[in-house]
């Protein structure tokens, strides 16, 4: 097959790690007889410099005309204490979610056996846990009016949500479940949030379509403790934008690194593929940031926009052998001998 992959490195640590993953993708079609070709395009900070806009018309054209796009991060410190920026990178990726039309964010949770010692949590509690976080990406507070009143010193954020909104995230999130271990949470906040109690409304009315899958629901604040109490619990979890945003951040550290954990965004136009821990300025240009999660996105990208299992696995296969055989960044050194990004990336596209 022949693929065109829209390159949006981003700010931080993006372009780093986007570079690692462009190099386990090249071997992954070298190995399997694909052909591909990249268009790189600006988004966040950086676009904001050279254009004005966070989110260009052109970045957006280039990814309506590839067949998937591999995003770095976007953030930058400037923007971060000055609220009263005007134009902010973050914009940048609301605004790339909302015309892509990105509704499904799928964000798993995964362990692996050799760095259960990494995770704050218990071994035995991490120690084969999995489950896979849907977040509805599009809608919510995220995008709900705004504002200010009375010169500025009340301000709102509207948390909106259709029925049809709903019902396209939990079907997903249905058939996820029926393909895993059926057992899919729906987490709201419907003892106090009339947003919430929809959501939950739908989630009863469709459960009956999916005899198969044991549907519970939970509190978002009882889901936050039972994530890190007992992790093995979920299955699927499926909830709306903020409270998705501040779970998978917390599901994040079980594994023991956020830069393990990739995504993939899913919706109306072409998929979207990142990893979750964001722009990491600290690190810029060290050459230390961990590829890890971005290289997971590639193989992401293989197995949700192409349906290659087989080469998503081949690039798995070889993170996986670069964890057990602790070729990895300083965040998961354990205390042994730690690779720069570049060299993490050289080893896992040889091994594919
Ligand atoms: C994420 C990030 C973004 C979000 C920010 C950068 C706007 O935290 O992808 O989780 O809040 O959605
Ligand atoms: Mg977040």
């Amino acid at each position: 097959m022949n693929f065109n992959i829209a390159l949006l490195p981003g700010d931080g640590t993006g372009p780093e790690v986007v570079a690692q993953a462009v190099k386990a993708v090249d071997a992954v079609c070298k190995k399997f007889g694909h052909t591909v070709s990249y268009t790189k395009g600006l988004v966040g900070a950086c676009a904001i410099d050279a254009t004005g806009d966070p989110f260009p018309e052109e970045t957006f054209q280039t990814c309506l005309k590839s067949d998937a796009v591999l995003f770095g991060a976007v953030g930058d410190p400037r923007y971060d204490n000055n609220p009263t920026a005007k134009v902010r990178p973050e914009t940048g990726l609301l605004a790339m979610r909302k015309k892509l039309g990105l509704f499904a964010n799928l964000r798993p949770m995964e362990t692996y056996k050799s760095l259960v010692d990494k995770s704050p949590l218990k071994p035995e509690l991490v120690d084969g846990a999995e489950f896979l976080c849907i977040r509805e990406l599009t809608g919510g507070m995220y995008f709900g009016e705004k504002g200010r009143r009375d010169n500025g010193n009340t301000a709102y954020d509207t948390n909106i949500y259709s029925r049809h909104e709903i019902e396209r995230i939990l079907k997903l999130a249905f058939e996820y479940a029926q393909r895993r271990r059926k057992h899919l949470t729906v987490v709201d906040k419907a003892n106090v949030l009339e947003s919430s109690r929809l959501w939950r409304e739908v989630a009863q009315e469709m459960a009956p379509k999916y005899p198969d899958v044991q549907t519970d629901y939970m509190f978002v604040d009882n889901a936050a403790m039972q994530i890190v109490r007992f992790p093995k619990f979920f299955d699927v979890l499926v909830t709306e934008n903020t409270f998705g945003d501040i779970l998978t951040d917390e599901a994040s550290v079980i594994a023991g690194s956020m830069g393990l954990l990739a995504s993939a965004s899913i919706g109306e136009h072409t998929s979207l593929f990142e990893p979750i821990h964001g722009s990491y300025p600290q690190a810029a240009g060290k050459n230390i940031a961990n590829p890890l999660a971005t290289i997971l996105s590639a193989a992401m990208m293989f197995e949700y926009a192409f349906g290659l299992m087989e080469e998503g696995k081949a690039i798995r296969r070889a993170v996986n052998q670069s964890i057990e055989e602790a070729y990895v960044t300083e965040d998961l050194a354990a205390g042994g001998r730690s690779y720069s990004t570049s060299e993490v990336g050289d080893w896992v596209a040889a091994h594919i």
